[in-house]
């Protein structure tokens, strides 16, 4: 849910009150706080990207659940930053084919299910609000299914208007479906101008500062329409003596839509309440009217709108487990994780097939080459049988196991077998291919499937499989 319904201000530290801290509730606000160096770094230019990842604290929830509500956890976010007028992402057309289960308000409402829809598609619809939204909606699947999410399990489910922030125009959150039910694991907003306009207003900077709250583009001479609010400095300063800068400089930063929301609640009650500096005041309709004009400008400024994908570590990660954990056709007990290799936290076993000595060298010298290649695994020498080692490694999601039996000893060239966890299926290659083998398969830049076709499958496997 990225909201802000539910938002702490932080958690405050009670054991000093003079010195109180406050921990963040997401790790966005830095971005947001940077945002003036981090455009220097794009030379000025949008659209540009930060990401960053780190911990992140709510005093609001009842832990409960295990990894799933927790007080302290680990978030990842994006902040990309475009143009208002421009929310097109140029590389839309890589993934507008992928085909998402999405479960769109309007289905919530209307109470049919989420059906799978051609990403390009829901953006040309309007299901989806802009094509940058859908970008990332798009990259959020890929990498979901990538760490090994099933794609049956996972859907995107627009937040309703009741439950949309106020300053979002569009919000979806990537949900799985766990032994907890649909759980929000990744949630991905367009949340316009928002924080940028709040910062300017809290830091009382006004829109002529460059490359802070206003971001000037120049573009072709444009007639604007102008909204603002014309303070009357003599009502406001008489009311509010030494404080009255501090409102003036807010209601000099307020955009369109607010200007126009408080217009409102000025008409029927006579008087609306901001926040500035900590405190509450009353504005009413002797200090402030709206004013509008039409204004032809050379330069437009802009506050630039961003799209926020949101990751909840912990939650991905569970749901790794879950998805992840299986047995094996026709015996229970055997259960293994089917962890991608990519993010399996060993990619390779080595198992010398006994404790024959003459195995040694040959396991030294793979397990030598794995560690240059950056390949991480586990040599398992230890004495049961071949089976009963393989099954222990299956079950901790080991991806692939390199066994040095006779033939490898007793052959040149010497070779070994390499086993898939998922299929069970070995092929035999020569001892100085297996390290890159794994390296590439663990990587991803080769598929199991490309390895069968190219090397002999290795059929002296069945009695290990029986095990
Ligand atoms: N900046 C947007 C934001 O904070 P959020 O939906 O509140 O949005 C983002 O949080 C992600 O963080 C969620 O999709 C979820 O995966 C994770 N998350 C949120 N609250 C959590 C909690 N109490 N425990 C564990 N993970 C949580």
């Amino acid at each position: 849910m990225a909201t802000s319904k539910h938002r702490p201000q932080g958690l405050q530290d009670t054991t000093s009150t003079e010195n109180p801290g406050y921990l963040r509730p997401e790790t966005a606000q830095g971005m947001f706080l940077n945002f003036k160096r981090l455009l220097e770094f794009n030379q000025g230019k949008l659209p540009f990207g930060a990401a960053q990842i780190g911990n992140s604290f709510r005093n609001e929830i009842s832990p409960r659940s295990g990894l799933i509500r927790v007080r302290e956890f680990t978030m990842a976010e994006i902040e990309h930053f475009v143009d208002p007028m421009e929310k097109v992402h140029p590389k839309f057309s890589n993934v507008a084919d992928l085909n998402i289960t999405l479960y769109s308000s309007k289905a919530q409402t209307s109470g049919q299910s989420a059906h799978i829809m051609r990403l390009g598609d829901a953006v040309e619809q309007g299901v989806i609000n802009n094509s940058v939204l859908g970008y990332f909606i798009g990259r959020i699947h890929l990498y979901l299914t990538k760490v090994g999410l099933s794609k049956d399990k996972l859907r995107f489910r627009q937040h309703m208007d009741n439950e949309m922030a106020h300053y979002a125009c569009d919000c979806w959150d990537a949900e799985t479906k766990t032994s907890y039910g649909w759980i929000e694991i990744v949630g991905c907003a367009d949340r316009s101008c928002y924080d940028l306009t709040c910062h300017s207003k809290a830091t009382k900077r006004s829109q002529s500062i460059p490359c802070f709250q206003s971001f000037s583009l120049t573009r072709s001479n444009k007639t604007v329409s102008v909204v603002q609010f014309e303070a009357n400095k003599g009502a406001i300063g008489m009311a509010y003596k030494r404080e009255a800068r501090s409102i003036l400089d807010y209601l000099a930063a307020c955009d369109e839509g607010y200007i126009t929301a408080q217009e409102s609640t000025l008409d029927t009650s006579g008087e609306f309440t901001i926040q500035t500096e900590g405190k509450a005041f009353k504005i009413t309709k002797d200090m402030v009217s709206v004013k509008r004009f039409q204004k032809t400008s050379h330069v437009e400024e802009i506050v630039p709108n961003v799209i926020e994908p949101s990751f909840g570590i912990g939650r991905i990660m569970y749901a790794i487990f879950e998805h992840s954990f299986q047995t094996r056709e026709g015996n229970e007990e055997r259960t293994f994780f089917s962890f991608p290799a990519t993010v399996a936290p060993y990619k390779c076993s080595v198992l010398p097939l006994s404790q024959n000595q003459e195995f040694v060298p040959f396991v030294k010298e793979l397990s030598e080459a794995m560690t240059k290649q950056g390949v991480s695994h586990k040599v398992d020498d230890s004495s049961g049988s071949i089976g009963r080692r393989y099954a222990r490694t299956d079950e901790i999601g080991v991806a692939f196991g390199i066994t040095v039996d006779f033939d490898t000893v007793n052959k040149t060239p010497h070779t070994a077998t390499l086993r898939d966890r998922n299929s069970m299926t070995q092929i035999r290659a020569q001892v100085t291919e297996l390290p890159g083998l794994v390296r590439d398969l663990a990587n991803g830049r080769l598929t199991w499937a490309e390895v069968e076709r190219k090397y002999p499958v290795f059929g002296g496997q069945e009695t290990i499989k029986k095990e």
